[in-house]
């Protein structure tokens, strides 16, 4: 049995660099937030046997944004730093007091229920910033083997291990300052480095994996005392180095994976990250991609082999494409469900609908919400979709409205149709059977039933009920004056 991991997560923080009136943790990237990239890594590593989120600054909404069960909130009343957001889990978590002002262990070492040799038994506590949302679970699972693996030396004194990074500008990371036997000796912040520590380029990227006994023991030595007053968790580092323990730094290749975000600038960057390692993955998967770098899909978004995504396409949220379709340029795919062989024409927007296999959507064409469009139906340009089920190859090619509206299978709706669904109180429905015909520029005013094979004459308003393969036409008759114009004309040269 794996020694159980307890993983905390800091999200508590307003994120006074964002400028803005929600909680940093908020913000989102990739298609989420920022909080639920972090929980969803952590929730990945099955060594973690508890995840416990720390929050404050709009608890609720973040405690919201956390969809998942199973895990625990811990609430920072008054945000006095990293250190202290770790300090008040401390309950919540169960774990044991630590030394008191006296030096004096205050936990009975039967509490602790932990091995001070620091063998297997020993459990972890890992920690993480909500406000970095690229961090990979298998190094996150690297991070604690290597803690672990110090720790099988029965004689090593190894309290914890840090992930750094060696950066080209760690502007605004805590610089990692090593010992003489290359252990961190001190995480130096950026507002206390003097110029000679400034210039160092390994960064701690705030994840660590510490032995929670030594942790929680020596927790409380935190002081405030930098020029910030704020608890550094950074300050562990010293304080366990000074008790004759020591913490490694295990240095990532790529600083790309633990940048955290701290203003817009950031933000935007990371969401580039993250959109880029989301295309690549489906590139991979047999998704063809023109110019990847300009288009935005989602971290849940799901696509199937020989699928063509065209520059600049958006797909969003909880959205399912087949195999073989085609995304074109500009269009907006999100929360919908689209089977193999779809077309959907450039700048078109799907909004929460179903597509089966075969149909052809757009381009300009826009499926508002609730829409079903079955097997090789075609939508076409400037065509707008809401509660609609369009049925199996039905047609409306042009210039169309329908909204509450269910059409059979093989109907052919023409350029101008509109349901006139609102009556400026209510909705109403329209329901035309299969094989229908509905003539150009009708006004179908709800609620109305257009049966199987009927025929909708062009320019007709229909009001009521048209039988099944009958007719309706209401139009008045036209009107032919023989020889009108040209007698016009001559009168008007005179
Ligand atoms: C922190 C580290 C720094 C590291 C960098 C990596 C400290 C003191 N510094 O700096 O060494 O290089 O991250 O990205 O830890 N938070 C709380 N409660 C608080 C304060 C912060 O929950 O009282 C949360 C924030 O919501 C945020 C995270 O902790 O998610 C990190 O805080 P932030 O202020 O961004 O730390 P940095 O200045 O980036
Ligand atoms: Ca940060």
């Amino acid at each position: 049995m794996p020694s159980p991991v307890t993983i905390v997560i800091l999200a508590a923080g307003l994120g006074t660099r964002m400028k803005s009136r929600r909680a940093k943790v908020l913000h989102r990237a990739g298609g989420k937030a920022l909080i639920e990239h972090v929980v969803e890594t952590a929730l990945k590593l099955t060594s973690a046997d508890r995840i416990a989120v720390v929050v404050g600054h709009q608890a609720e909404e973040v405690r919201k944004a956390v969809k998942h069960p199973g895990i625990r909130f811990v609430e920072q009343k008054e945000q006095k730093g990293t250190g202290h957001a770790v300090m008040v889990c401390r309950d919540a978590l169960g774990e044991p007091a630590g030394l008191d002002q006296t030096g004096l262990d205050q936990s009975s070492s039967d509490q602790a229920g932990l091995d001070q040799t620091g063998s297997d038994q020993a459990r972890y506590l890992m920690i993480l910033y909500g406000d970095s949302p690229l961090l990979l679970p298998d190094t996150l699972q690297r991070l604690i083997d290597r803690q672990r693996g110090t720790d099988s030396n029965p004689d090593a004194k190894a309290a914890g291990t840090l992930l750094s990074a060696m950066m080209d500008d760690p502007t605004g990371y805590g610089r990692v300052i090593r010992d003489a036997s290359d252990h961190v000796a001190e995480i130096v912040e950026q507002k206390s480095a003097n110029p000679q520590q400034l210039a160092i380029r390994e960064a701690n990227m705030g994840i660590y994996c510490y032995r929670a006994d030594l942790f929680w023991k020596y927790v409380d030595q935190i002081r405030p005392d930098n020029p910030a007053h704020e608890y550094y968790l950074t300050d562990m580092v010293a304080i366990l180095d000074r008790a004759g323990f020591y913490v490694e730094a295990m240095q990532i290749a790529n600083a790309d994976e633990a940048l955290g975000i701290n203003d817009r600038v950031d933000l935007a960057h990371v969401d580039r990250i993250l959109r880029h390692r989301k295309a690549r993955e489906l590139m991979i998967g047999g998704v063809t991609i023109e110019r990847p770098e300009t288009v935005s899909i989602d971290g849940d978004v799901r696509i199937g082999m020989d699928s063509v995504v065209e520059p600049f396409a958006r797909i969003l949220g909880r959205t399912s494409i087949g195999e073989n379709c085609r995304i074109g340029a500009g269009a907006i795919v999100q929360d919908s469900a689209i089977a193999d062989g779809v077309e959907i024409e450039p700048y078109t927007i799907v909004n929460r609908s179903t597509i089966e296999s075969g149909a052809q959507v757009g381009p300009f064409a826009r499926l508002r919400f609730d829409n079903h469009v079955a097997e090789g139906a075609h939508i076409g340009n400037f065509v707008e979709l809401k509660k609609t089920h369009m049925g199996a190859g039905a047609k409306a090619n042009h210039l169309t409205y329908l909204g509450d509206t269910t059409i059979g299978a093989k109907t052919n709706i023409g350029a101008g149709t509109i349901t006139c669904n609102y009556d400026g109180f209510n909705k109403h429905p329209t329901v035309i059977g299969a094989g229908a015909f509905v003539g150009s520029n009708s006004s179908l005013i709800a609620p109305v039933e257009i049966g199987d094979g009927a025929i909708v004459g062009a320019g007709s308003v229909i009001t009521d009920p048209v039988p099944a393969d009958s007719l309706a036409i209401s139009r008045p008759p036209q009107v032919v004056k023989p020889e009108w114009a040209r007698k016009r004309r001559a009168l008007v040269r005179k």
